[in-house]
């Protein structure tokens, strides 16, 4: 058996599976808000004082791994069958702690809980999370300190980033200098929760590592000049860096002692959600694109080498089974849908039904920002004549024209997410892209991910563990005679977004 962890910024969730058997034997999850009232969070976060800001605390995640863990074991759950352990975290956010976190990691003591033991060596009381878009300020500066975002991105694989730790690190090091040089290092959750799980510090891994905008790509190092730009010394509270797929240490006894979690499993070392997501929805190898359609829309796939978006929108990470993975993200998703289905007056069904209606040449695709966009950067854009089809159409137009970048045309789409039950939407995706779409509902997929990454680490083959945990529901085939509609479509609607 195998577990996957996933700490989300919502909530801590664990998959356990069995691969032999291809099943998903237990799903549990602690939901931050409802579960852990005493941190007063909206859905796992709290506002800081400016605008922009969101933190979660800390001391809440480790609440929650305790609380996770107990209820597996209340659920016996035959955590003594864990072979190996695995996870996946939210990116970007940051947890600083101080010299003396190191000895308490390494000496937990079963009879006292986490949050108890470890509060007192947090060097900053909240972590800023990948919400937070605070340091407009700060990107600006380590931009023009390093030669400009197209140096950066080209190095890293992502222009300078508000959400990325770099920009949040520099912030914190110039707003609270004495709690800076208090801290000793400077983990992702990732990295910190392995941490834990081992019960000595583990490295970050290439996958979330490349969310830092601190580290080169194809050297897989630190960038010593990058990381002296953000905050001169940097480099000595970074972690080391290391591939996802090696294993950080046997369990903490703390976990076998509590919980009765078999003393000789594995801890392989924790990646980000997205990467993890990517295993987790079976294209850890290129040719599969991935389409998570919720909130905000976001398409990425496997690549061989560290390309980067010449725009500076997208992003590379590192793949946790091999290589690198680009991502782009569209602000403007399903709330661009939900906000058209309200000015229309028109249930989901209705607009599924307009959606499956064939585009025409003499259609006019819509700049479909609702609201403010990050790919490309656009103001928000009247929508007053907005049909369901035009809507669409600039949605998948607008991601066909800036994932080009991403390398070699996808064979396939894996859809996924709460747009992607609808069938019109299915259509046009493959309409405009030309490939089988192939709808994948799978709500766990970092989970799972983790999950699958622990079982390949202990020998199962990647084909093997696809075919049994990543099997499609429905696949949506393109009309090829859509085609050349959509070529100038595409032509129109490039002209109108310029
Ligand atoms: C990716 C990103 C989010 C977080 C939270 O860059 O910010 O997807 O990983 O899930």
């Amino acid at each position: 058996m195998f577990l996957g962890l996933d700490c989300s910024t919502q909530s801590l969730s664990a998959l356990i599976i069995n691969a032999e058997s291809g099943t998903i034997e237990h799903e549990e999850s602690i939901r931050f808000q409802d579960e852990l009232p005493q941190f007063n969070t909206t859905h796992g976060f709290v506002r800081g004082a400016e605008p922009d800001e969101f933190f979660s605390d800390p001391l809440m995640w480790l609440e929650a791994l305790d609380l996770l863990f107990s209820r597996l074991r209340d659920n016996n759950i035959p955590l003594h069958k864990l072979r190996s352990i695995s996870g996946s975290a939210q990116q970007h956010a940051t947890i600083f702690i101080k010299e003396t976190s190191q000895q308490a990691v390494r000496n937990l003591d079963p009879k006292r809980s986490l949050a108890e033991q470890l509060a007192p060596h947090f060097s900053r009381p909240v972590s800023p999370i990948w919400l937070d878009s605070s340091t407009g300020q700060e990107c600006m500066e380590i931009a023009e300190a390093v030669g400009g975002n197209d140096h950066i991105c080209a190095i890293t694989g992502s222009s300078v980033t508000p959400r990325f730790s770099a920009a949040q690190i520099r912030k914190y090091a110039k707003q609270f200098p004495d709690r800076w040089a208090e801290t000793e290092k400077i983990h992702l959750v990732s990295s910190y929760f392995n941490s834990i799980l081992a019960g000595h510090r583990s490295p970050i891994d290439y996958g979330d590592g490349a969310g830092m905008n601190l580290m080169n790509l194809k050297r897989l190092q630190w960038d010593e000049s990058i990381a002296n730009a953000v905050v001169p010394g940097l480099i000595k509270k970074l972690p080391s860096l290391q591939a996802s797929k090696n294993m950080a240490g046997l369990i903490s006894p703390y976990f076998v002692e509590k919980y009765g979690v078999n003393e000789k499993a594995i801890c392989l070392n924790w990646s980000g959600d997205n990467p993890c997501s990517l295993v987790g929805m079976g294209a850890a190898r290129p040719g599969k694109w991935v389409m998570s359609l919720g909130t905000s829309f976001t398409v990425f796939c496997a690549i061989e080498d560290p390309l980067h978006d010449p725009l500076g929108f997208g992003h590379v990470f590192g793949n946790p089974i091999d290589n690198y993975m680009a991502l782009t993200c569209f602000k403007n998703g399903a709330l661009s849908c939900f906000a058209l289905k309200e000015q229309l007056g028109i249930d989901w069904k209705e607009f599924d039904l307009q959606a499956q209606q064939a585009p025409s040449l003499n259609d006019e695709p819509a700049i479909p920002f609702f609201d403010t966009e990050i790919t490309p950067r656009h103001e928000k854009v009247d929508q007053t004549d907005t049909t369901v089809r035009a809507l669409l159409d600039g949605q998948f137009l607008n991601m066909k024209m800036h994932s080009e970048w991403m390398g070699k045309p996808p064979e396939a789409i894996y859809v996924t997410g709460g747009v992607s039950k609808s069938k019109g939407v299915c259509q046009t995706i493959a309409n405009i892209f030309q490939v089988p779409v192939h709808h994948l509902e799978n709500s766990s997929s970092a989970s799972l991910g983790a999950a699958l990454r622990a079982a390949h680490y202990c020998g199962y083959h990647l084909d093997d563990l696809e075919a049994k945990f990543c099997k499609p529901s429905g696949t949506t085939l393109p009309q090829t005679e859509i085609a050349p509609v959509y070529k100038a479509l595409m032509k129109k609607f490039k002209k109108k977004l310029k």
